[in-house]
C-alpha cells in the first residue's frame, strides 16, 4: 500500500509525513496528555482493545502496561513500524475487515470522527460498529464544541513544545480547512486537514446513524464519549 496523501490533507517538516498529514518524527515526541488514564477508567480491567489510527502507539504501550490486550490499525506503514509490542494491522479504518472478530472496546480517537468527508466518517462508525462486541463499547475523543471558534489557541507540549493552532477557514458545507503548527527549539512541524465541527446533537446523530449510543461522557469538557451498540 503506497501511502497517498488525502485530499485536503497535508503536513510538513523532517521525516514521514501520513496520508492524513501527520508527521511520524512529531508524533514520537508528542507528550501524553491523560488519554490512557481516561480509556482505563471507562472500560473493563485486561479488556480487548481494538485501536484505530494508533500512529506510532504513543497511547497504544501505556495501554499494554496496564494490562489490556491491543490490536493498533493504521494506515501508515511508517507510523505502524514503530509501535511496539501489540498486534498491527496496516489498513484504511474505513475498510478494515477483521474476518467478523470483535473486540470488548473499540477506540476511535484523536478526533477522528470530525473527518471532512461524510463518507469517511461513516466509514469510520461502520467499522467501530462492526467490530465491538454486544457488550462492548465504543470511546471516541471529540472536539470541545467551540475550538474552530476560538483561534489561534496554543498550549504547551512537554518542557519544551508548543502546539497553535492557527486557523479553521470554511471550505464547504459544514467542512473547515484547519491549520495547526507544532515547534520545538529543534524542530517545526505543521498539519492541514479537513474537520467538521460537530455539535453535541449532530455528533450523537452521527453515531445514531452507525447503531451507536452514547451512554456517558467521559470528562467535564465532553470531548470524551462511551457508546454502546444498539441492538435489535
Ligand atoms: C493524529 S494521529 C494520532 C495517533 C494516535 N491516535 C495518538 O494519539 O498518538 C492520527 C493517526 O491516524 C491515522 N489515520 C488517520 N485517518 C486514518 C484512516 N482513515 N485510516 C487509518 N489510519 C488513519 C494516521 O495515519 C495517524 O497515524
Amino acid at each position: 500500500m503506497t501511502d497517498v496523501r488525502r485530499e485536503g490533507y497535508d503536513g510538513t517538516g523532517p521525516g514521514v509525513i501520513t496520508p492524513d498529514g501527520c508527521a511520524v518524527e512529531m508524533w514520537a515526541r508528542l507528550p501524553l496528555n491523560g488519554e490512557p488514564e481516561v480509556i482505563e477508567a471507562a472500560v473493563p480491567p485486561g479488556a480487548s482493545i481494538l485501536e484505530l489510527g494508533c500512529g506510532v502507539g504513543r497511547v497504544t504501550g501505556p495501554l499494554l502496561d496496564r494490562g489490556f490486550r491491543v490490536t493498533a490499525v493504521d494506515e501508515s506503514a511508517a507510523m505502524l513500524e514503530r509501535v511496539e509490542g501489540a498486534r498491527t494491522v496496516h489498513s484504511p479504518i474505513e475498510r478494515l475487515d477483521l474476518g467478523g472478530e470483535r473486540f470488548d472496546v473499540v477506540l476511535l480517537a484523536s478526533f477522528l470522527v470530525h473527518a471532512g468527508s461524510l463518507e469517511v466518517r461513516r466509514g469510520l462508525l461502520d467499522t467501530c460498529r462492526r467490530h465491538v462486541a454486544a457488550d462492548g463499547c465504543v470511546l471516541l475523543q471529540r472536539e470541545g464544541e467551540d475550538w474552530q471558534l476560538t483561534l489561534p489557541r496554543e498550549r504547551p507540549l512537554g518542557a519544551d513544545g508548543l502546539v497553535r493552532v492557527v486557523s479553521a477557514t470554511p471550505v464547504g458545507e459544514g467542512v473547515n480547512s484547519v491549520h495547526v503548527e507544532y515547534e520545538w527549539p529543534d524542530a517545526r512541524w505543521t498539519q492541514t486537514f479537513l474537520s467538521r465541527p460537530l455539535s453535541r446533537p449532530e455528533f450523537e446523530g452521527a453515531l445514531a446513524e452507525a447503531g451507536l449510543a452514547v451512554d456517558a461522557y467521559l470528562n467535564e469538557e465532553r470531548t470524551w464519549a462511551r457508546a454502546r451498540p444498539v441492538t435489535g
